[in-house]
């Protein structure tokens, strides 16, 4: 596997300063995984001359991985809430003028920013809502989801699970679920169609 790109090093380190996780630890924030980092670099990698949003940056980790990727005419915003995670992404970013992180609550903010080509919802924002801030044909991701198979047997999630409903559900979406290589995680992704 290729070496980290420079910025995502840079956001790992400033994970590791201001104490956030790079894996899933209990219940607080957490850096998204790398594999959901490389997928959205994947993505933002077609988004020439598009506009790229993040709810929830957490230090910019899975920012990182999307600026690393996007065409030089891209553009990125992403907001957080906490005020020192905030400041650590700023720092991040502090050589990247394409980046713009924003302290404030990501609902509100990427709302006056709309039309987005993807979106990272990880913070703050419904999905429902933040649909509607996608151009038709832009792309919404989400993660922190476990694929079935690998559910316990009692889990409610098999039966009923909030994101999967609604990405698959919501009829303005095309989605797919996408188990990561760890066969452990995935990710929902859709695309604006209506
Ligand atoms: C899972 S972490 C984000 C990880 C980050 N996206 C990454 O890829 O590394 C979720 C973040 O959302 C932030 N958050 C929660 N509610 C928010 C809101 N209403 N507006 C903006 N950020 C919010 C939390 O403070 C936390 O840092």
């Amino acid at each position: 596997m290729a070496d980290l790109p420079p910025l995502v090093q840079r956001a790992q380190d400033a994970a590791l300063e201001v104490g956030m996780p790079l894996r899933r630890e209990g219940t607080g924030p957490s850096c998204c995984l790398p594999d959901v980092g490389r997928f959205l670099a994947v993505l933002a990698a077609g988004c020439a001359d598009g506009l790229i949003g993040e709810a929830g940056t957490g230090v910019g980790y899975g920012s990182a991985w999307m600026a690393s990727a996007m065409p030089t005419s891209c553009r990125l915003v992403t907001v957080e809430l906490d005020e020192r995670r905030a400041a650590a992404a700023r720092r991040v970013f502090a050589d990247e003028p394409r980046v713009d992180v924003v302290h404030g609550d990501s609902s509100a903010e990427l709302a006056r920013r709309a039309p987005f080509d993807l979106l990272f919802a990880d913070g703050g924002s419904r999905p429902a809502t933040i649909v509607d801030l996608l151009r038709i044909g832009g792309r919404l991701v989400c993660d922190d989801v476990t694929p079935v198979d690998v559910l316990p047997a009692d889990s409610p999630y098999r039966d009923h699970d909030p994101k999967r409903e609604f990405f698959f559900g919501d009829p303005r979406l095309v989605a797919a679920e996408v188990v990561l290589p760890d066969l452990r995680n995935s990710v929902l992704v859709g695309t604006r169609v209506g």
